[in-house]
């Protein structure tokens, strides 16, 4: 039983009803297709709000929804969706069956440093969010001294936009287990955890019995698989907390604390769960890993671009003609995206594209010869993130986009820093007043762009800075439709 100082951090209580709309803001910008299930999205305030379900190929949608998204490849080499979809691989018996294992096998038949040293050659960087490269901090917990050591997979997938890791999570589990032992036996790690959001209920239930069959199959548990290595893993269910996909927060919420962030360093790499050095890591980047132990770092490193190698999936909302989610090379314009793999909105103008999620810059349709990349994004503004791709048009008016962006914002702040728990409520306000009212006060305009300048200073996490990130975008990009809305 945990504290009722831990209990109220939470917004959910158990599983997600069938009945729950989703609020994610795929759902804002396809509103129109579907008001009247917009509207119970934003009732039922008393159960918590329902910030993305993961379905935003199907917006505006509800947790009983049961379509899957249609899965495309644009990348010479299929890295992750390879037992998606049409090839979804749920049981242990039709994993083994397209190969599944076997990258644990070849892992342990050579030393920790071979996979270490691989995946440090792929250049693979997170995506999860921050892109920080993959090797650099494996090699940090492998150097720790303490015995003790821990890999996580963050499976809370909480941008809005993005639903790739619940795909991997539904249709691939044992893929989940083999690269955390794999990862596990690199960087001297016998516990891993997997942290997954409430809002995916099948993909628990998927986790749940695959890992029950991996430790009847002796894959998993006390008894040595090979090398002298043991490894199990825990599933550990969230409670509805946007800010538990950071990994400190999701650090305490896994040892039973209030999940506020914690202050860095020292890194979890160093200092982690329950203080141990622990290896925190993103679904799909991890779902890279096993390609790279069978194909090798250089074959990987030959796909993408630059400083982003590899593949990346896209989720591509329900607004495109061809939603669905598309595993690609870097090096792809968002232009490419829209028309080619989207191709293009089933109606209306495109007004703007979201890439990773609420908390990144929006791109205008005068930059949609952007390649993907997290350089080249990043350059205008922009981030890979975790590759929601959620395009609007003229429906969504721009104050509706940062009144909706900042509720959610306000909505999960941790509460730790006084920009982040205070500022972005005072900026939902300046923006539900010009929603409802037409008009905000003159002063309301330096108001806004003054607490977004202190988001982006003085924010300890990525959730007030990814906010500041929006909002400069919007100001800069988006500079004329907001003028009418401050009077002069
Ligand atoms: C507010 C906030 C929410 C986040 N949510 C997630 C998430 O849902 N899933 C995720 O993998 N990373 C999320 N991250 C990033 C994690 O903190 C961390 O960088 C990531 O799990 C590291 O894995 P990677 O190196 O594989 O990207 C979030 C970060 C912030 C600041
Ligand atoms: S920026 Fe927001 S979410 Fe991050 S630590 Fe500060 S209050 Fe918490």
């Amino acid at each position: 039983m945990t504290s009722p100082d831990v209990e109220s951090f939470y917004h959910l209580r158990g599983e997600v009803a069938a009945t729950r709309a989703c609020r994610g803001l795929a759902c804002l910008v396809a509103r129109g297709n579907d008001p009247v299930r917009w509207q119970a999205a934003c009732e039922r305030e008393g159960e918590g709000r329902v910030y993305c379900l993961g379905r935003c190929y199907q917006a505006p949608a509800a947790a009983g929804d049961t379509a899957r998204p249609h899965v495309g490849v644009r990348s010479r080499e299929v890295v992750i969706v390879r037992h998606l979809g049409e090839h979804a691989a749920p049981t242990l018996d039709r994993y083994r069956a397209q190969g599944g294992y076997q990258a644990l096998d070849r892992a342990l038949r050579g030393r920790p440093e071979d996979v270490l040293g691989a995946i440090e050659q792929s250049e693979l960087r997170g995506r999860g969010g921050a892109g920080f490269p993959a090797g650099r901090k494996w090699r940090a917990v492998f150097a720790q001294p303490d015995p003790e050591k821990v890999v996580v997979a963050n499976a809370d997938e909480g941008d809005p936009g993005a639903y790739i890791d619940r795909m991997i999570l539904e249709d691939n589990p044992h893929g989940v287990l083999e690269v955390l032992a794999v990862a596990g036996y690199a960087v001297g790690a016998r516990r891993g955890y997997v942290y997954l959001r409430a809002e995916y209920p099948d993909a628990g239930h998927r986790l749940a019995a695959a890992i029950d069959q991996a430790r009847k199959a002796g894959l998993l548990g006390a008894s040595p698989i090979g090398n002298g290595f043991a490894f199990d893993v825990h599933l550990e269910i969230g409670r509805g907390s946007y800010v538990c996909g950071e990994e400190t927060s999701l650090l305490n919420a896994i040892e039973g604390r209030r999940p506020e962030v914690r202050a860095r360093p020292p890194y979890p790499a160093v200092s982690g769960l329950f203080g141990r050095p622990t290896l925190v890591h993103n679904v799909e980047t991890l779902a890279a890993v096993p390609w790279i132990v069978e194909h090798g770092a250089e074959a990987y490193r030959r796909l993408g671009i630059s400083g982003s190698r590899g593949t990346k999936v896209l989720s591509l909302n329900s607004l495109f003609r061809r939603p669905g989610l598309y595993e690609v090379e870097f090096g792809l314009s968002v232009r490419q995206i829209v028309d080619e793999l989207g191709g293009g909105l089933a109606s209306g103008t495109l007004k703007g594209v979201i890439i990773g999620g609420p908390l990144a810059g929006v791109i205008p349709p005068s930059l949609l010869d952007t390649p993907l990349g997290f350089d080249e994004l990043h350059a205008i503004g922009a981030s890979v993130g975790h590759g929601g791709v959620v395009a609007f048009d003229q429906r969504t008016s721009v104050a509706e986009l940062v009144h909706h962006v900042f509720d959610f914002g306000a909505y999960e702040s941790c509460g730790k820093c006084t920009p982040c728990r205070l500022g972005a409520r005072r900026i939902e306000e300046i923006f539900r007043q010009i929603v409802t009212a037409g008009q905000a006060p003159a002063s309301s305009r330096d108001q806004w762009l003054a607490l977004t300048r202190t988001l982006a200073q003085a924010s300890l996490c990525g959730h007030g800075t990814g906010l500041a990130d929006f909002a400069v975008s919007i100001a800069r990009y988006y500079a004329q439709e907001l003028e009418p809305c401050f009077a002069s």
